[in-house]
C-alpha cells in the first residue's frame, strides 16, 4: 500500500504528459556545470547573461537575461521593457524555452522587443544553493510557496527593477501565479510591477477536479512522507526513477498524467524526451504539504503549523490569509485559463475574480489543459498574441520609442 502511494505521488509531481513507456530520468539530466543560458538559450542564437540573486534567508537564485538576436534597421536594439517569467511547480526557467523558437514564450517575448528575465526558484536545478546549507540538509528544504513569494519573488523583482531602473511586466504560470497573488498583496513588491499576466491562475484549490490528486490529499500522503523523514521531492533520485519506470511499464502514463493535469489539447508527444532532459525539477515536501492544506481548507493562507506553532510563528492561532483585495486596483491584470485544466479549476478562478478589486482581462480556452499554456504547439496564436497585446495596451508601452 505504501509503495503504491509513493508511486502515486511521483506521478502527481511529475506533471508531464507523456506517451512514452520508456522513461529513464537517470540518463537524462541537464549538465551540472553549465547554466541555462549556455545550455538552452544561446544555442538558439539568443544573447543571454547569467545573474545571481541572494534572498534574505540565504538562497542563491539564478536569473537569466535574454534578448533577441534580430536586429532592427541594422542595429542591435536597445533593451525594451523588462519582463519577468516565473515558472510553476517542479519546473524552472527552462520551461519557457522548450518548444521551438517560434512557439516558446521566452523567445517570442524577446523577439517582440522585451528585455526578458527568467526566474528560477530555490531548489531547482539552475539555482545555486544556499550560503550555509547544502541540499543534503533538511534545513535547505524548509520552505513552501510562501517563502517563494515573499523572499524569492520579492528579491528577483527588486533585482530586475534596480538593474533596469524600470517597473517590470510579469508572467507567471500555475505556482508562479500563487506566488504573484501572494506577493502582490505586499505594497513594497507590487509597486515595482507595471502589469501582470497569469496563466492558470491559482489562489484557491478548493475545487480542484483532478480525482487523482484528491485521492492523494485524502490519504494524507504529504503527512506520510513527512513521517518517513522525507524533505526533498526529487524525481531524479534513483528511487523515484525506479518507481516511475516500473509504473510506466504497467500502465498507460499518458492517461494517468492527463488525469492529473487535465487533458492537454495541443501537446507535442514527440517532444517528451526533450522535456525530460530538463524537467522535472525538485521541490520541497513542505511546499506540497502547503498546497494540500489549500486543497483541504479551500483557503489562500500562510502555512499552517498547528495551533501552537501558528501562535509562535504568527502570534495567532490560525495562519493569516493573503487578502487579494489588497492588490491595488491600478495594477493591470490579464488571466488565461482553460476548460480542461484539472488543477486551476474554473470555479476557483471565478473565486479569485470575486476577491479582487480590479477587473482583469480574461482569456478562456475551452480545450486547454494545465500544460497547454506553456507547451501547446499553438500557444502563440491562442494565448501569447493576446497577452502581448495586453502588455502593449498599458501606458508603459507608449513611453518607449523602439516598439
Ligand atoms: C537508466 O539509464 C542508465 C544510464 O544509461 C542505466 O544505467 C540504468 O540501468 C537505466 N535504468 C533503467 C531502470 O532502465
Ligand atoms: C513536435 O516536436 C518534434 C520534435 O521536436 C518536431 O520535429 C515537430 O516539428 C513538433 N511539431 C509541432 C507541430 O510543432
Amino acid at each position: 500500500m505504501e509503495r503504491r502511494l509513493v508511486v502515486a505521488v511521483a506521478f502527481f509531481l511529475f506533471k508531464i504528459v507523456a506517451s512514452s513507456k520508456e522513461w529513464n530520468l537517470s540518463r537524462r539530466s541537464p549538465s551540472q556545470n553549465e547554466g541555462l543560458c549556455a545550455q538552452l538559450i544561446q544555442p538558439s542564437g539568443y544573447p543571454c547573461t547569467e545573474h545571481t540573486v541572494e534572498t534574505k534567508d540565504g538562497y542563491l537564485l539564478a536569473l537569466q537575461r535574454v534578448s533577441s538576436p534580430r536586429k532592427k534597421d541594422g542595429k542591435v536594439k536597445p533593451y525594451g521593457p523588462p519582463i519577468l517569467l516565473q515558472h510553476g511547480l517542479f519546473q524552472a526557467g527552462d520551461s519557457w524555452f522548450l518548444n521551438s523558437v517560434e512557439q516558446s514564450l521566452g523567445f517570442i517575448l524577446a523577439d517582440s522587443g522585451f528585455d526578458v528575465w527568467v526566474a528560477n526558484v530555490r531548489g531547482t536545478h539552475w539555482s545555486h544553493g544556499h550560503t550555509t546549507f547544502s541540499k543534503k540538509d533538511k534545513e535547505f528544504w524548509d520552505w513552501s510557496w510562501q517563502e517563494l513569494a515573499l523572499y524569492d519573488l520579492s528579491e528577483m523583482i527588486t533585482y530586475v527593477y534596480k538593474t533596469t531602473s524600470s517597473k517590470i511586466f510579469y508572467v507567471g504560470h500555475s505556482q508562479g501565479t500563487i506566488m504573484a497573488l501572494a506577493a502582490f498583496t505586499q505594497p513594497d513588491i507590487v509597486d515595482m510591477v507595471e502589469a501582470a499576466a497569469l496563466l492558470c491562475p491559482i489562489s484557491y484549490l478548493g475545487h480542484i477536479s483532478s480525482q487523482f490528486v484528491l485521492r492523494l490529499v485524502s490519504t494524507h500522503l504529504d503527512q506520510m512522507l513527512k513521517a518517513m523523514g522525507i524533505h526533498q521531492l526529487n524525481f531524479r533520485s534513483d528511487f523515484s526513477v525506479h518507481v516511475v519506470d516500473s509504473i510506466c511499464n504497467d500502465m498507460d502514463c499518458s492517461d494517468l498524467l492527463n488525469a492529473i493535469t487535465g487533458k492537454n489539447c495541443c501537446f507535442n508527444n514527440s517532444r517528451v524526451d526533450f522535456y525530460l532532459q530538463y524537467e522535472p525539477h525538485p521541490s520541497s515536501l513542505k511546499n506540497l504539504n502547503h498546497l494540500f492544506q489549500m486543497i483541504r481548507k479551500g483557503k489562500f493562507a500562510m502555512y499552517d503549523y498547528g495551533l501552537l506553532g501558528n501562535l509562535k510563528k504568527y502570534g495567532v492561532f490560525k495562519p493569516p490569509t493573503f487578502d487579494t483585495a489588497n492588490i491595488p486596483k491600478s495594477l493591470p491584470l490579464w488571466m488565461g485559463y482553460g476548460g480542461n485544466d484539472a488543477l486551476a479549476d474554473v470555479t476557483d478562478v471565478k473565486h479569485i475574480l470575486k476577491d479582487l478589486n480590479s477587473k482583469p482581462e480574461l482569456l478562456y480556452l475551452d480545450s486547454y489543459g494545465h500544460l497547454d499554456f506553456i507547451w501547446s504547439v499553438k500557444a502563440k496564436e491562442d494565448v501569447y498574441n493576446d497577452m502581448i497585446r495586453f502588455f502593449g495596451s498599458s501606458g508603459f508601452w507608449g513611453k518607449s520609442t523602439s516598439f
